[in-house]
């Protein structure tokens, strides 16, 4: 259709990159453009952690094992923020009311709408990168690592790099069991299965042991880890 939409539909996340580093000014560059994200309010309740010091990557690998924070050229950190909010709260000395399950969709949603302007800038220079939401599994070790204040916790990273390899484009859900016309329509259990097949087949020889919707399971079928809960009542925003 255009170039910017065909770039959106080849996404395609990236765990691998060769050792080429995104030079400072271009990773600012990629960072503005996320930044420039529609957001609540213009309150812009989010900040980025840049983590370019090698020693600092290797502590996050520590808490959290995944390649790609060891191995990408920065991997940034978006933090839902607050911290601001209680300044500019006592600056007009009013009260200051964080804690509650909307201030954390108003951040997650400002930070995560950023981040995806940041990777689609960055694969629009030939760039890649893998959000990492599992960094929130050890969120009260991260947010020591990160030095993070009172008010604010982290959501998710973003690895980014140059491709060592692309995969190829991950087949998304019919368009029609995803998508619907003025009202909510509940799927049924075929659609499920006619899916899993999809992945299946995508998967081909990289064989994932368990099927897209047994990964549901894995995800949903106990209660979630406790981590964001308890480092978000300690940060005093639940
Ligand atoms: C909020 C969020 C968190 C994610 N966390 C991880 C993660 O911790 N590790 C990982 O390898 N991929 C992670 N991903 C990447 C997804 O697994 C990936 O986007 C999805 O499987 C679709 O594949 P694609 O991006 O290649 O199209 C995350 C994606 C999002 C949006």
């Amino acid at each position: 259709m255009n170039d910017m939409i065909d770039l959106m539909k080849a996404h395609t996340s990236v765990r691998n990159f060769t050792e080429e580093k995104i030079p400072a000014e271009t990773l600012r560059e990629l960072i503005d453009a996320g930044r420039a994200a529609s957001n609540w309010k213009n309150f812009q309740s989010y900040s980025i952690i840049v983590v370019d010091d090698q020693e600092q990557k290797d502590k996050i690998f520590e808490i959290q094992a995944q390649k790609s924070i060891k191995n990408c050229s920065a991997f940034l950190v978006f933090v839902g923020d607050l911290n601001r909010a209680e300044k500019a709260v006592k600056l007009n000395a009013g009260d200051f009311n964080p804690a509650g399950i909307e201030s954390l969709l108003i951040s997650s949603v400002d930070a995560a709408v950023a981040g995806e302007n940041v990777l689609l800038a960055a694969e629009s220079l030939g760039f890649g990168g893998v959000m990492v939401g599992l960094i929130r599994d050890q969120s009260a070790e991260l947010s020591d690592v990160l030095n993070l204040p009172d008010f604010t916790y982290p959501i998710f990273g973003i690895a980014l790099g140059k491709p060592a390899r692309l995969n190829p484009v991950k087949p998304r859900l019919p368009y029609e069991n995803v998508v619907f016309s003025n009202t909510y329509q509940e799927q049924d259990e075929a659609s499920i299965k006619a899916y899993d097949k999809v992945q299946e087949e995508y998967a081909g020889a990289r064989r994932l042991g368990s099927s897209w919707s047994q990964r549901i399971v894995e995800q949903w079928g106990k209660s979630e880890n406790p981590s964001s809960t308890q480092n978000l009542k300690a940060k005093k925003l639940l």
